[in-house]
């Protein structure tokens, strides 16, 4: 939920820092800050607000010195402010911090007891103060932070640095990530690889319960057990271009356009031109040898789950039970080992699926994880990991990777049928030449854009919008409203269209816009049905279907949207392009900050 940066340079730190910063901003904006050692001494500036505020401050009261600490915040314990922003100093020692230290109110107590004052609300600040009471002690710097890292339990990504120490950082990772970038006679440290992408790309992934004593020529590892850890020092091959909206306004209207060309990535990634078969990377992943499937995400990914479902039941007869991950482990499910438990996140560092996986391991066949960033933890931590190649993605609402996580579900699926025989090669080819038809569908959804934008101007004056959808039209209801909700901060729930009339149609009146996802499919006349149920109270519709569907029911719908035909089992694929450009127009409509949504953070590194 939080961005951490350091750097052992040769140049001036602090322009380092804040384009670092810049870099992992997608992970938390509330506040930013940076700490340096100047000829022997430390220094702080911080600022609350986005991190242009801190570059501002820079301007007007720089902070010379070639070591240093950064840090963007989204807040977990404390209200955004500058007291509570980090780096946090005790004397002769500033830290920065990403996750949640869950015993700091026992570490608060005992500091209290022996007369110690906090200055602020946050769990981090009670990290310098144990260190500078180890300091205290007689503990040397590496002493001290070590021993308090022994006391902390919960989550956390940790760079400390000292008074008159101007070639040293000790670095700690347990929950939350934390890699080391190796320059020349430099030295990086930094939550993930995109941070340090233009300063190195040779990366080491602190593993868990790992911490480093960085100096600019070294980098010593230790595990938990303080015994000396070899980690490998990888070649990271990252897109450069994330800092480039590609021309357009918003990164998340950069990534809607990007989908023809990234879905197409993805399928050609897993079903090799001229086959119909599905090849994964090399795995004995039979899944005729399993009984069941268990998919865990949070968020989008969850939706994407969701309609992943559907697939798996419907293509490979194979019972499938979907959660979120945040509720998952306290149900205790029987995992068997003929469970496939699957993983699906972006970021590859939701903290609430990584914990979900762990709760598997060695209890599932296998663990398997669908994920936009394969060095990430839960991409490490899987026996299989499947990328989506979405590329980077930087609008906190998740839009191509949906799509590239759906197109990598449905041919999982496809392979599941084909291990399991319930597809006929026919069927296979007919789903594959769908598969590969999907580009120039999105790319007719994508010219649809105008008219979606005109049906928004309208959503952008409601208080409340109900999506409805039916069979696999239904998670994608849920996604269209998480994703209009999350950018416009407009009130907005997804339905099961036939669960309509067992409650929610009591909101329907005149003010409320309805937005029916239904292409002209074997539940089309049901939907209609709902849909006319909605008009007779008055509901305003936005009908979103095919020639088809649109001239059999487009009496007395408020607006439509056109898609192309499409096969029943890319449909929830497809579809999606409408729902992110009617939130994303909406949000531009409204003036919300459609990049980095208040509340929000792209990565949600803690539980
Ligand atoms: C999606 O638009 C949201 N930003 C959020 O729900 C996200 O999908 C969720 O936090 C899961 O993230 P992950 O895919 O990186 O695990």
């Amino acid at each position: 939920m939080c961005g951490i940066v350091g750097v052992l340079g040769k140049h001036e730190a602090a322009p380092i820092l804040v384009e670092a910063l810049k870099r992992l901003e997608y992970r938390g904006y509330d506040s930013a800050g940076i700490a340096t050692v100047n000829g022997g001494k430390l220094g702080r500036r911080r600022a609350v607000g986005k991190l242009v505020n801190l570059s501002d401050l820079l301007v007007h009261d720089p902070l010379p010195g070639k070591s240093g600490i950064g840090h963007t915040r989204w807040a977990t314990h404390g209200a955004p402010s500058v007291s509570n922003a980090h780096p946090h100093q005790a004397g002769p020692v500033a830290v920065v911090h990403n996750g949640i230290v869950e015993n700091y109110r026992e570490l608060r107590a005992e500091l209290a007891e022996n007369g110690i004052d906090f200055q602020t609300e946050t769990d981090t600040e009670t990290v310098a103060l144990m260190t500078e009471f180890y300091l205290k002690s007689g503990l040397s710097p590496v002493e001290a932070a070590f021993k308090t890292i022994d006391r902390l339990q919960g989550a956390f990504a940790l760079a400390f640095l000292f008074d008159g120490r101007d070639d040293l950082i000790v670095a700690a990772r347990k929950g939350s990530p934390l890699a080391i970038g190796h320059g020349d006679g430099e030295m990086f440290v930094g939550s993930d690889a995109i941070a340090l992408a233009p300063l190195t790309d040779r990366i080491t992934y602190l593993e868990e319960g790992d911490r480093a004593v960085v100096t600019r020529t070294s980098v010593e590892i230790r595990n938990e057990a303080g015994e000396i850890a070899n980690r490998e020092i990888r070649k990271i091959q990252l897109d450069q271009t994330r800092t480039d909206k590609g021309g357009h306004k918003h990164f998340m209207a950069k990534e809607i356009a990007e989908q023809p060309v990234v879905v197409a990535e993805a399928i050609r990634s897993y079903l090799p031109t001229g086959s119909d078969r599905v090849v994964l990377p090399d795995t004995d992943l039979d899944f005729s040898k399993l009984d069941r499937l268990t998919m865990v995400a949070c968020g989008t990914a969850f939706y994407a789950c969701l309609t992943a479902k559907y697939w798996f039941e419907q293509l490979a007869r194979m019972p499938v039970e979907v959660d979120i991950a945040s509720e998952f482990r306290y149900r205790e499910p029987p995992i068997t080992d003929r469970t496939l438990a699957l993983f699906v996140s972006q970021s590859g560092e939701t903290a609430d699926t990584l914990a979900a996986l762990r709760y598997c391991e060695g209890k599932a066949d296998k663990i398997v994880s669908v994920v936009n960033v394969p060095e990430s933890s839960i991409a490490r931590e899987s026996d299989l990991a499947l990328p989506i190649h979405a590329g980077v993605e930087i609008g906190v609402a998740s839009t191509k990777a949906f799509t590239c996580q759906l197109s990598v579900l449905l041919m999982l699926a496809l392979k599941a049928a084909a291990d399991r025989g319930t597809l006929d090669d026919d069927a296979l080819a007919d789903h594959a030449a769908a598969l590969r038809g999907l580009p120039t569908l999105l790319n007719a959804a994508l010219d649809q854009e105008e008219a979606i934008r005109k049906s928004a101007q309208r959503l952008s004056e409601a208080r409340d919008v109900l999506f409805l959808g039916r069979g696999l039209m239904y998670p994608l209801a849920l996604e269209g409203a998480l994703k209009l909700k999350e950018i416009s901060y407009i009130h907005a729930e997804g339905y099961a269209s036939g669960e309509l009339k067992h409650g929610p149609i009591a909101l329907i009146d005149k003010h409320m816009p309805v937005v029916v996802m239904a292409p002209r499919d074997a539940v089309f006349d049901k939907t209609v049905s709902n849909m006319q149920e909605v008009m007779a109270r008055k509901g305003k519709v936005i009908l979103v279907s095919d020639d088809d569907g649109i001239a059999d029911a487009k009496d007395g719908v408020w607006s439509t949207i056109r898609m192309p035909h499409a096969h029943a089992s890319v449909a929830p694929i497809l579809y999606s392009v409408p729902a992110q450009l009617l939130a994303y127009h909406t949000a531009v409509a409204k003036g919300t900050d459609v990049d980095q949504p208040r509340n929000l953070a792209k990565s949600v590194t803690v539980e």
